[in-house]
């Protein structure tokens, strides 16, 4: 699927791009599943320095390229600002430490990864308390405002094409849009059947922020794989459905389906056009299933129903 989609500043994002999430180092696992999706003809590769994986994936990218004749600017590459890195003072060079790992001239998409930010001093990934919540930074806790400032910054550097947000609720978006002088390019947050979020969308739609979808499969422990009627919709076009949840994601959003199976991968990217009643069918599922699949336990309000 080539079909691309137009951000809010004229550049454009792939529709489908493989996500990297979980999908480890060893044993050159996720460099092999980034040089499949380039052979495989995806042209956008989302990694982010929590996954603790750009190396590889730069390497992945570097040689996928060379292998498969393409120019890195037939590419579309992001990657995220950690939440320990959210201080404005650390923004650069978290920044410069991400395209190092990556050494791929330059980023295309660089988004805060969380409205979210850790203490720095307490190491990657904030152990969570017995209370179930985190020890957050709370010099910086909730104003992300100033980290989107230092993220504006980069901008000038010319290393990276465009700036986004992910995992960013409405109320969130309507503070930090009060500030921003470059509105997010795009909106990063978890999109499918079982929570196709339609007000954030619209919301986002409303503003020129692009959505852009992970888990569209609903991560590794999905349940919409056995859905009843993505079933019957896969089986009317001879497709899986992973297919029909990619094909249905990308009439609303980009989509970053991941995997690090070759067949899969391979899968993943042969979309069908849906009928406007399966579109509805399935826009109906979540009248009687919702799921969020995804759901850390930062213990500050972070997704649009923490804050109804
Ligand atoms: P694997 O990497 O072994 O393929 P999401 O994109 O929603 O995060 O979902 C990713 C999960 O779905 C991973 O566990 C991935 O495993 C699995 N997956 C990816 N593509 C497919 C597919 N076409 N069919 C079934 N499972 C898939």
């Amino acid at each position: 699927c080539q079909k691309t989609f137009t951000l809010n500043n004229g550049n454009k994002i792939p529709a489908v791009g493989l996500g990297t999430w979980q999908s480890g180092e060893e044993n050159d696992t996720v460099y092999r599943a980034v040089k499949a999706a380039l052979a495989d003809g995806y042209r956008h590769i989302d990694t982010a320095m929590m996954y603790g994986n750009e190396a590889e994936v730069g390497r992945g990218i570097r040689d996928g390229l060379k292998e498969s004749g393409l120019k890195r600017s037939d590419i579309f590459v992001t990657t995220k600002l950690a939440t320990i890195h959210a201080r404005p003072t650390h923004v650069p060079k978290a920044f410069e430490d991400s395209l190092a790992k990556l050494d791929i001239e330059y980023i295309d998409l660089y988004m805060m990864h969380w409205p979210i930010a850790m203490n720095p001093a307490t190491g990657q990934l904030v152990p969570l308390k017995p209370d179930g919540s985190r020890d957050i930074d709370e010099e910086l806790e909730g104003k992300f405002e100033l980290t989107w400032g230092a993220m504006e910054k980069l901008l000038d550097t010319g290393k990276v094409k465009n700036i986004g947000v992910a995992n960013f609720a409405i109320p969130n978006l309507e503070r930090l849009l009060k500030t921003a002088k470059v509105v997010p390019a795009v909106n990063q947050v978890e999109l499918h059947p079982y929570l196709p979020q339609t007000k954030l969308v619209d919301f986002c739609k409303s503003k020129g922020i692009h959505t852009s979808a992970y888990s569209p499969l609903g991560s590794s422990q999905s349940t919409l794989l056995q859905d009843q009627t993505l079933a019957k919709i896969a089986e009317a076009h001879k497709k899986s459905i992973a297919q029909i949840l990619i094909s249905w994601g990308i009439t609303r959003s980009s989509v970053l389906p991941k995997s690090v199976n070759p067949e899969r991968i391979a899968a993943n990217i042969e979309t069908v056009d849906l009928t406007e009643e399966e579109i509805k069918a399935i826009n109906d599922i979540s009248k009687t299933t919702t799921k969020r699949f995804v759901k850390p336990a930062w213990g500050v309000p972070v997704f649009d129903e923490d804050f109804e």
